[in-house]
């Protein structure tokens, strides 16, 4: 037989409970990921204290399970990896407390992962990563344009100044009475309308490759708000079409303007938002005419939201750069890359 390195990865940075089992850092055995959307909708956002909660009475479940379906026992795996930042700290514990506990109990390494390092090696599993690279990676959190010159180092080189784009369209969605996380249905939406609105592009032309999101959320609030005095009704498709498209010209431009700049054999799309699909098209679209020789690795719709086959998968690599946690590994909330130009 092969040899083979076997991952037990855990994730609990935000609202889901994730267990995997990974092979080689790129072949799922088991990837168990609970949910607990239906538990913070009623909020309109994550309840860290809910969370903490849920995340106890799952993991254990979780584990058994992801060995389970994986067919393997404690004493087949290599390692164990887990998100230990950034996300809410009640919750990185659960995770990082598990992944303790069963690396201290049958004596397995410890690997810590940064859970952005782990949402750009969902794309792992759509190809082999090349470098230089470059990775534009948006979710409920994060907005950020990650260099990577080399694998395993990883340098931020533009970042959203104000909401991330996946907590805007939440806080739109809101406005137009969709339950969080709203992000899939404003997308759907969209696909249905025009951009008639003519929503600001914030910081497009601006020399830099930051992000700035507050401000089409407002001008968005207050077109609703104005028309609602007026006892006038929007058409949310056109909304939604005008919201998008604001987001998905601004996120396309500066991730060109980035990929002008920074020779790379590689573009990375990955987090939450990046199961969008006005931004997966239109960046196929700009791919293909502006950089035709960088390859696109757009991570797959399943794994753009938080999951523990990412985990494992960059924590696979981790575990071969030696990276290695002690029993003292505490959850790091702000954990973020170094940035490594200040565009202010
Ligand atoms: O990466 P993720 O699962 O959690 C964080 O680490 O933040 O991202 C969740 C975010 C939510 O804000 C959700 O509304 C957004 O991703 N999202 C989308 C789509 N699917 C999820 N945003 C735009 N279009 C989508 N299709
Ligand atoms: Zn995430």
């Amino acid at each position: 037989m092969t040899e083979r390195t076997l991952i037990l990865a855990f994730e609990s940075s935000c609202d889901e409970t994730s267990v995997a089992v990974i092979e080689n850092g790129t072949k799922i055995l088991s990837n168990i990921v609970a949910t607990q959307i239906d538990s913070h909708q009623r909020f309109g956002g994550v309840v860290p204290e809910v969370a903490s909660r849920y995340h106890i009475e799952q993991i254990t479940k979780c584990t058994d399970e992801a060995l389970e379906q994986a067919a393997v026992d404690y004493d087949d795996l290599d390692a164990v990896a887990v998100t230990y930042g950034p996300g809410l700290v009640g919750s990185l514990l659960i995770g990082v407390t598990a992944a303790k506990v069963i690396a201290w109990a049958h004596d397995l390494p410890l690997v810590p992962v940064n859970h952005m390092a782990g949402h750009i090696y969902a794309a792992r599993y759509v190809g082999e990563f090349k470098y230089p690279q470059m990775a534009l990676l948006v979710s409920g959190g994060h907005t950020e344009l990650v260099y990577m010159p080399a694998e395993h180092e990883y340098q931020i080189i533009g970042e959203t100044r104000d909401d991330a784009a996946g907590e805007a369209y939440d806080k739109i969605g809101r406005v137009l009475g969709v339950n969080y996380p709203a992000g899939k249905t404003i997308d759907e939406w969209a696909a249905k309308g025009e951009d008639s609105f003519h929503f600001p592009r914030a910081m497009e032309k601006e020399e830099n490759y930051d992000f700035s999101f507050s401000g089409l959320k407002s001008a968005f609030i207050n077109t609703v708000h104005n028309a609602d005095q007026r006892g006038e009704e929007l058409n949310k498709y056109d909304l939604a079409a005008s919201f998008q498209q604001s987001v998905i010209d601004v996120l396309a431009e500066k991730t060109m303007r980035a990929l002008d700049d920074y020779p790379v054999k590689q573009l990375i799309l990955a987090g939450g938002v990046a199961a969008n699909h006005g931004l997966r098209a239109r960046l196929d679209h700009d791919m293909k005419k502006y950089h035709p020789d960088v390859t696109m690795l757009q991570a797959p719709l399943k794994l753009c939201g938080d999951n523990a086959a990412m985990i494992g998968a960059a924590g696979y690599v981790n575990y071969q750069h030696g990276d290695r946690a002690g029993l003292d590994l505490n959850a790091v909330p702000g954990l973020m890359f170094e940035r490594i130009n200040d565009n202010n």
